[in-house]
């Protein structure tokens, strides 16, 4: 099947990367997210990811802290997760550049955006480290803004929930899944699906999300197919 996309940003979170251990990085597990990376590679996607960090560390483990200190925390800790991609990934043979928004030079190239866009375009997959860089921000917001910066057509939003529910699903057996939502629908009703800022800066640049669940194997292509699994987020046209 012909993908929908030609550009997509996979937004994963660093908890996505401990397995089972719910901390730290667990090898098997980067192994088989890199595979179905892989699957949509070879479809001749571009593709880019953004990370987070909180298998080593969450802004809240701060509490009592500044905050700008514990996010700055939580920002190299998304650069070790996007080190193990790259690893991962070209050991499958696919190439890989991580770009860090906060230089670190001697550890990989920092964030620019048409060098990015560049490496996209020569069949690399970037990796987006170290958030926006700035405090206050989310590794969501990181998402969004990357989308917009290098004009990627869909955030897959992968997740351990299948879809957005207006409960908890794991909690309240009777949560109702969305199919579909608006931007405007997520902030109303409080959905936690990313944070404020993230949204609307998706809101405002017309940038599609596809939450998703990224246990089930090959998930990460049928969205890419665009098959309809998980709730899209966008405008109603
Ligand atoms: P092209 O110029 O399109 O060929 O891209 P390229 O990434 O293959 O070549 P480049 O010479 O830019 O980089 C070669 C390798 O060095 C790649 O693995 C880059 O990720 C890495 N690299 C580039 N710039 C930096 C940097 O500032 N710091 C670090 N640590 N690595 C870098």
């Amino acid at each position: 099947m012909e993908p929908k996309y030609k550009r997509i940003v996979i937004k994963l979170s660093g908890e996505a990367l401990a397995g089972k251990n719910g901390f730290g990085i667990d090898p098997p597990t980067v192994q088989r997210i890199c595979e179905a990376v892989k699957e949509v590679f070879e479809k001749d996607v571009e593709i880019a990811i953004v990370v987070g960090g909180g298998n080593f560390w969450r802004g809240r483990f701060g509490e009592g802290m500044v905050k700008a200190t514990a996010d700055y925390m939580g920002m190299l800790s998304t650069v070790i997760n996007a080190l193990a991609l790259q690893d991962a990934l070209e050991q499958m043979d696919v190439p890989a550049r991580v770009q860090t928004a906060i230089e670190m030079k001697e550890i990989a190239e920092p964030y620019i955006r048409r060098k990015a866009v560049r490496h996209l375009e020569k069949k690399r997959v970037v990796i987006f480290a170290a958030g926006t860089g700035n405090p206050f921000f989310t590794t969501d917001t990181t998402a969004s803004l990357r989308a917009a910066e290098i004009d990627a057509e869909i955030i897959l939003l992968a997740k351990s929930v299948d879809a957005v529910y207006d409960d908890d699903p794991e909690v309240n057996p009777n949560a109702k899944k969305y199919d579909e939502l608006t931007y405007i629908d997520v902030i109303n009703q409080g959905l936690k699906v990313m944070d404020s800022t993230a949204i609307t800066l998706c809101m405002d640049n017309d940038i599609p999300i596809l939450v998703f669940g990224l246990d089930e194997p090959g998930n990460i292509l049928r969205a890419v197919e665009g098959e309809r699994i998980g709730t899209i987020i966008e405008e109603v046209k």
